[in-house]
């Protein structure tokens, strides 16, 4: 056995490079990052290669060891190269960020160390930071210091459905009350709301979408009858989801209002800012936020609106024991953490158990910049976006949707003798061919708008311009 044991121990401890080799692919990876980031300006924002990636299949996955510069060949021409690039500052669709470096090595650190930030036994400094950023978020919405609180998310569909749930939890709802239950939304709101109420086990409920304004906003008075008409038949009104940024046009619902209506029918109110959230920093925005401290759960993601690399969101709760409660677990194996309850363990206010210590990544970048530079970046892609709502108005038969709140909005063209829809879909089929920006579209009231969204760090004043110049262009060729 001891023979069988050192012979496993030999091959076991190739998982523990040398020193020398650490530093060999910390090197190459270093170098390959750096070229990229030295190249990205001439990168195409989108692209489709010859196989799209499928090169990655002629390597499989064996016992047989490759070198670290192959590995980085098979990532760069499988990974890096096909489909759109999201690090590019010419990524102006769904909803970009960019992905700011030092959460990369915020994430390096986080991997080293491999802290285990689920529990605060296990690691109270890292779990204390977490918890840490999650203040700041309710601080900045306006949630009370003492009875607020939430946990980090994978993104923003997670936060939804951790939302969600945890208003199913306080409701006490059960299976047989769910098909009174009712939700309250618009046809704006993101499809990760429908999907997390299917997940949360209530596809069931009733879902009402409300009617809104020209603007994309939920209209006020037509919740406030549904909601009447509801009770009246005897339904649960339960669960208002307003929008603080649309993922389409980045309007936002009227908070305040609505805010007001779910406390007069106590009814659980939950904002998405997924997008939105973080252009509260920027003071003109304060306005149009206002009544965000009235809801219930708010959700908001760094790896939009503070730019980080995908796989940060946030779900905040104005009372945090409800989440708690909803979210908690207790288990034999975990009984030596009990007695450490200086805080809230994430693990007892999230689905997720194991995780990755993804507050390293947010907390790094905002330590080292400070939040200064990022209130700027957010209010240069509200300007950018208006700049370019301006402009975009001089080319002959464009029609542009909503002023932009904030930096997302619409627009299409309007052929003398040709079908609308076709001819744009045509455009933005041109656009993404091209490569050199990535726009992506939509489709509202079975119209086909494109779509332009800054969000990405990187994108500044010539990205626009430039973008300005090939829509004219490729408006001649369609
Ligand atoms: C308004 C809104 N809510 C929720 C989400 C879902 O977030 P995630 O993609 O991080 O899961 C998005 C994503 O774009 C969004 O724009």
């Amino acid at each position: 056995m001891i023979k069988k044991i050192k012979s496993l121990e030999a091959e076991s401890k190739k998982l523990e490079p040398t020193s020398k080799e650490r530093k060999e692919y910390f090197e190459k990876i270093f170098n390959y990052s750096q070229n990229f980031l030295e190249k990205l300006s001439s990168l195409k924002a989108y692209q489709s290669t010859k196989d799209n990636g499928a090169g990655i299949y002629d390597s499989p996955v064996s016992d047989k060891p490759l070198s670290i510069e192959k590995i980085l060949d098979l990532i760069n021409q499988n990974i890096d190269k096909p489909g759109i690039n999201p690090a590019s500052q010419r990524f102006m669709g769904y909803i970009p960020g960019g992905g700011i470096f030092p959460s990369a090595l915020g994430d390096y650190l986080a991997d080293i160390t491999n802290r285990f930030a689920g529990l605060f036994f296990v690691s109270p400094g890292a779990v204390r930071m977490e918890n840490m950023l999650i203040r700041w978020m309710c601080e900045m919405f306006g949630f009370p210091a003492e009875t607020s609180g939430g946990s980090l998310t994978s993104g923003g569909s997670i936060a939804n459905l951790i939302a969600i749930v945890t208003a199913r939890d306080t409701a006490n709802l059960k299976s047989k009350d769910f098909q009174k239950a009712v939700f309250y939304i618009t046809e704006q709101a993101h499809h990760s709301v429908y999907k997390a109420v299917k997940i949360a086990g209530l596809g069931d409920a009733v879902i009402r979408e409300i009617p809104m304004d020209l603007h994309f906003r939920m209209n006020v008075q037509a919740l406030d009858n549904q909601i009447q008409k509801d009770i009246k038949e005897g339904l649960f009104p339960f669960f208002i989801c307003a929008t603080a940024g649309t993922t389409d046009v980045g309007a936002v619902d009227p908070l305040e209002e609505i805010g007001e209506i779910a406390k007069k029918y106590n009814v659980w109110f939950h904002i998405d800012a997924a997008y939105g959230g973080f252009f509260l920093l920027v003071d003109e925005c304060k306005n149009i936020f206002k009544g965000t401290e009235k809801a219930d759960s708010i959700i908001i993601d760094p790896h939009k609106g503070l730019f980080l690399p995908y796989g940060t969101g946030a779900i905040l709760i104005k009372e945090q024991k409800k989440l708690f409660d909803s979210q908690n677990y207790q288990a034999n194996y975990m009984q030596d953490a009990e007695d450490f309850t200086d805080e809230y363990s994430p693990c007892d206010l999230s689905i997720e158990l194991t995780r990755h210590f993804r507050g390293m990544r947010l907390w790094l970048p905002l330590k080292l910049f400070g939040v200064k530079s990022f209130k700027a970046a957010l209010e240069e892609k509200i300007l950018l976006t208006r700049y370019f709502y301006e402009k975009i108005q001089k080319i002959k038969n464009i029609e542009v949707g909503p002023y932009p709140e904030l930096s997302v909005m619409i627009f299409r063209y309007l052929p003398e003798n040709r079908k609308t829809n076709e001819f744009n879909e045509r455009l933005i089929q041109e656009i993404q061919k091209d490569g050199r920006i990535f726009l992506s579209s939509t489709r509202i009231n079975n119209k086909f708008f494109i779509r332009l969204a800054v969000l990405n760090f990187r994108t500044h004043l010539d990205t626009i311009e430039l973008a300005l110049k090939i829509i004219e262009e490729k408006i001649g060729i369609v």
